[in-house]
């Protein structure tokens, strides 16, 4: 079995949140099955740097494909692990440092279609009797929106040999441009319609994806129900229902070679369920690293997130004051919207020693943060799967989280963690206390802390599932 893995996000290179891990996670795993899979990824600058030209040669050249994109070529790498690479040398749309998809002004390229439909429509051609390349999948296996439209171009343009899957890691993020850019993609004016890539008078490369894809998962049995309902469909869900047929959802793992407490090279301090005392140890490193007073008498709270409305993170400073009494302290790590970003640096002020805060991506305190902190939290308004709270349960660290998508999934009410259902401070707190109330008493919580650090949690089950729906696309 062939397939061809789409990403505009990788880990360590290019991530900006859970795809990323995914990326760099389920390809290595399939191969591990006995799937040839490659990864194709644009060649960002920290690609080039990890890639240089001598160890990614050139494989082929492709033109503009009859529409307004760049020339580019398409070169060989192969990652550390073996996972073979196919970048996407584009310098006019790819070279370009920090976030993939923002400017430094923090807001979207303007040539965003043209990048990710580049992308999109060299995987189709990868998928197509027109590629030349000796190595042809069977399936073109995309993921969001910014590989959305190869779906479509697999569909309208002739000579698709390869069938096509879509994985929606977040619904949210749905790939809008103006009517005008349909030419520019090289799509067909019969593409523009209902059933096609319009939607509400825009062309979405996420609609597309979801009208044209041969199969469409998300990552989580629960977010794969609840994107059918209109409350919690994002304006998608009479579309997904229609496709109910042809949609799943296919829980994500974790990488559990890079979050494994027992080999960790950001933590201080190894450690495993029968060496907590270590983890405790790490409690003290956390403290003193990010300005907290260093004590192990009162449960110290971690988070780390994008800091966004889906994250419900904006429910917590609502009870900060109660979060001091309790008395607990606080370590939140994340960046997003910059008025969150202020209220979590004004509270970390307003309560110095017990409240810290770091605004920023940091890998390696995101480690020593699953590691050090006692309860990690994830209060999402939705969350099609979520990863930090499975590094939490391996860490043992039980997560308090809300129950929506793959949290749900995830996580058992007392069991392993602590679940709330509504999405208000009052409820968080009550979830909070509990779990507060759990960690004072020391074998209630040696038991939730096993319990997690048991699971398995790793790509070799999902893995397993997503190889039985590759050969059920390819008959
Ligand atoms: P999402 O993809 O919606 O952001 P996930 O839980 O699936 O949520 O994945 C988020 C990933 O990004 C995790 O690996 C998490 O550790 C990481 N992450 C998020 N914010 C930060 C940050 N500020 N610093 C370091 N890692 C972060
Ligand atoms: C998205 C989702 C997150 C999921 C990740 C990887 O970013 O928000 O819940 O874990 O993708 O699939």
């Amino acid at each position: 079995m062939k397939v061809l893995f789409a990403t505009s996000e990788i880990a360590p290179w290019v991530k900006t949140g859970g795809l990323g891990d995914v990326a760099a996670a389920l390809p290595p795993a399939l191969r591990r099955n006995g799937i040839d899979v490659r990864v194709l990824v644009p060649r960002y600058p920290a690609l080039r740097q990890a890639f240089p030209d001598d160890k990614a040669p050139v494989v082929a050249k492709l033109g503009d494909f009859g529409a307004g994109f760049a020339a580019s070529v398409l070169r060989q790498a192969t990652a550390p692990d073996g996972t073979p690479l196919l970048l996407l040398d584009c310098p006019a749309y790819f070279d370009r440092s920090g976030n993939p998809y923002l400017g430094p002004e923090g807001r979207d390229w303007l040539d965003n279609h043209l990048r990710f439909g580049l992308l999109s429509r060299v995987a189709a051609w990868l998928g197509s009797d027109a590629s030349d390349l000796p190595w042809q999948p069977q399936v073109v296996h995309c993921n969001d929106w910014q590989t959305g439209l190869a779906p479509a171009y697999l569909a309208l343009l002739p000579g698709a040999r390869a069938r096509s899957l879509l994985t929606i890691h977040n619904l949210a993020f749905q790939g809008l441009f103006g009517a005008q850019t349909l030419a520019e993609l090289g799509l067909p004016a019969t593409a523009w319609s209902m059933h096609g890539v319009e939607y509400y008078g825009y062309l979405s490369f996420l609609k597309a994806g979801l009208h044209y894809a041969d199969a469409i998962t998300t990552v989580s049995p629960s977010y794969a129900a609840e994107i059918q309902t209109d409350a919690e469909g994002m304006g998608m869900a009479g579309l997904l229902r229609d496709r109910a047929d042809r949609l799943s959802g296919i829980l994500n793992g974790i990488d559990t070679v890079a979050w494994n407490p027992v080999r960790d090279p950001h933590l201080p301090h190894a450690y495993d369920a029968d060496h907590l005392p270590e983890k405790r140890k790490n409690k003290a490193a956390l403290q003193a690293e990010v300005g907290l007073k260093v004590r192990d008498d009162v449960p110290l709270l971690g988070v780390v997130s994008r800091l966004t409305h889906q994250k419900g993170l904006d429910l917590l400073p609502a009870v900060a004051p109660q979060i001091a009494a309790l008395p607990a302290q606080l370590v939140v790590l994340g960046s997003g919207e910059k008025a969150l970003e202020a209220e979590f640096r004004e509270l970390a002020e307003l309560h110095p020693g017990q409240f810290a805060v770091r605004i920023g991506f940091d890998e390696g305190l995101a480690h020593r943060i699953e590691a050090g902190a006692d309860v990690f939290l994830m209060p999402s308004r939705f969350e099609p799967c979520g990863l930090n709270q499975m590094y939490s349960l391996r860490y043992g660290t039980p997560p308090v989280v809300r129950a929506t998508g793959g949290l749900a999934d995830t996580v058992i009410d007392g069991v392993n963690g602590f679940v709330f259902k509504d999405a208000t401070a009052e409820a968080l707190l009550a979830a909070i206390e509990r779990a507060a109330a759990a960690w004072r008493n020391k074998k209630v919580w040696r038991a939730i802390q096993a319990d997690g650090m048991r699971r398995d949690v790793g790509w070799a089950e999902p893995a397993l599932e997503y190889a039985a729906l590759y050969e059920k696309l390819a008959q």
